[in-house]
């Protein structure tokens, strides 16, 4: 339940990247040895993956809030919890990853946000491409090889997940895997950097084309987690829509660069330091246009919160979503915060309203649960959120971070 009105002030320290740690921890598989993984965001998603390592025969020792150690030799191919599995979209990295480790992997069809058809064909071409046989039915992924050999793969779709699953899987394969048309979100590039720590040898993440040579083994490491740019960009967002100063700490400034322009765009001064951002909101922010794209064009993941920034703004804008088409779904419910939207296929145009008012509202996902929290701190009133195990899964200490930072915000049991 939130309060709303409040400006945000003050400073907020970013927590570990959801999306790289998901990766970083079935990518653990590999090392079967120890790794230590420091800066992990404690959310639900890296819990139900923690759980799932265990299940598995992983040994778990958590040395910190945001450290644990992590011993992966006795892992066994099988026993993985399907019904753990199923929750989450990035449990499907742990099919390049027993892949690579040994020869064979059994998953279910991956659940997660529901934001449109999220299909995984790139992932099994690429993994075919390497040698494996893969077989789906009854909702399982099952897949076998005698060994994985490198090869060319085009990828007809700009995808972070057949990226990442393809360099999870072409570490120990034999020769080089070329990855062409692949992701270069920083989570790829944080991926690459953690298996180059186990020992395997990755060039080029973070451009388009990358090549895996394939080594004997890999081992152990320590390894820092990057800060979550869309918890970053979510908090910038925020900062604007309450008409806030916030020093938002712990980041890398240049993974944030396609929302700090627009928010420029909008009239908001942004300083960038070292590894923090200041963002000072004007009176009232103007409209802008914005059409998500794959890294380093604007994301996805923060279409939803800065549509909220769009309804509050002065004049219209109009928002493209060219990643997942279900990603509007959220606009119901900020109607009924007073949002004047209009939505014609993958295109909405949003007249800002000078205020929204606080009304009851759903998360429709995780970055629309997000959006709902945005909502209900520049609204005047009271906003209640149902739903909100889905904010759970991506970011930490939420309502902690927004109060420290001024906000009226609490955890209530659904009546
Ligand atoms: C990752 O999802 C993230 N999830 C998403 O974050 C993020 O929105 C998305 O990348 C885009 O940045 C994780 O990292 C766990 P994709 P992913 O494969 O890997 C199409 C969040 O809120 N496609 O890059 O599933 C697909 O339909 C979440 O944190 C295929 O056609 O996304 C989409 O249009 C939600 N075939 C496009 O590619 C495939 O085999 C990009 O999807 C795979 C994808």
């Amino acid at each position: 339940m939130i309060e709303g009105s409040h400006k945000l002030t003050g400073e907020v320290s970013i927590s570990g990247a959801k999306n790289a740690a998901v990766a970083i921890l079935p990518a653990t598989i590999l090392a079967g040895s120890t790794c230590t993984i420091k800066n992990l965001p404690m959310v639900k998603d890296v819990t139900y993956l923690r759980d799932m390592l265990i299940q598995m025969g992983g040994k778990i020792h958590i040395l910190d809030n945001d450290k644990i150690r992590i011993d992966t030799s006795g892992i066994a191919a099988h026993n993985i919890d399907l019904e753990l599995a199923k929750k989450m979209r990035a449990s499907y990295y742990f099919l390049g990853a027993l892949l690579g480790r040994f020869k064979k992997a059994e998953v279910p069809f991956p659940g997660g946000c529901d934001i449109g058809v999220r299909p995984i064909d790139l992932h099994i071409k690429g993994l075919e491409a390497l040698g494996a046989k893969i077989k789906i039915s009854h909702g399982l992924i099952k897949a076998k090889t005698d060994g994985l050999k490198g090869a060319r793969i085009y990828l007809d779709v700009v995808s972070v997940g057949a990226t990442i699953n393809i360099m999870l899987a072409a570490c120990t394969a034999k020769g080089t895997t070329t990855i062409e048309n692949a992701a270069k979100e920083p989570y790829i590039v944080d991926t690459a950097n953690f298996l180059n720590a186990l020992g395997a040898n990755i060039k080029g993440a973070g451009t388009d084309v990358i090549k895996i040579k394939g080594v004997e083994s890999l081992g152990g490491c320590e390894y820092s987690v990057i800060p979550d740019q869309v918890e970053a960009g979510t908090y910038m967002i925020a900062t604007a829509a309450t008409r806030g100063d916030v020093l938002i700490k712990n980041i890398i400034p240049t993974h944030l660069d396609a929302v700090s322009a627009k928010l420029r765009e909008m009239g908001v001064e942004i300083t960038e330091y070292e590894d923090s951002v200041r963002v000072k909101a004007p009176s009232r922010t103007k409209a802008v246009n914005i059409k998500t794209m794959p890294y380093p064009g604007f994301p996805t993941d923060m279409q939803q919160p800065m549509s909220v920034l769009l309804s509050v703004s002065e004049g219209t804008g109009i928002v493209t979503e060219s990643i997942f088409e279900s990603r509007f779904k959220y606009f119901e419910e900020l109607k009924k915060m007073g949002a004047k939207i209009k939505i014609e296929g993958r295109v909405a145009v949003i007249e800002g309203v000078p205020k929204l008012t606080g009304a009851p509202v759903y998360a429709t996902d995780l970055r629309a649960g997000a959006a709902m929290v945005v909502a209900g701190l520049t609204a005047e009133g009271k906003t209640t959120i149902s739903n909100v195990s889905y904010i759970d899964r991506g970011y930490e200490r939420l309502e902690e971070k927004l109060i420290n930072l001024g906000s009226r915000i609490r955890r209530i049991e659904e009546k």
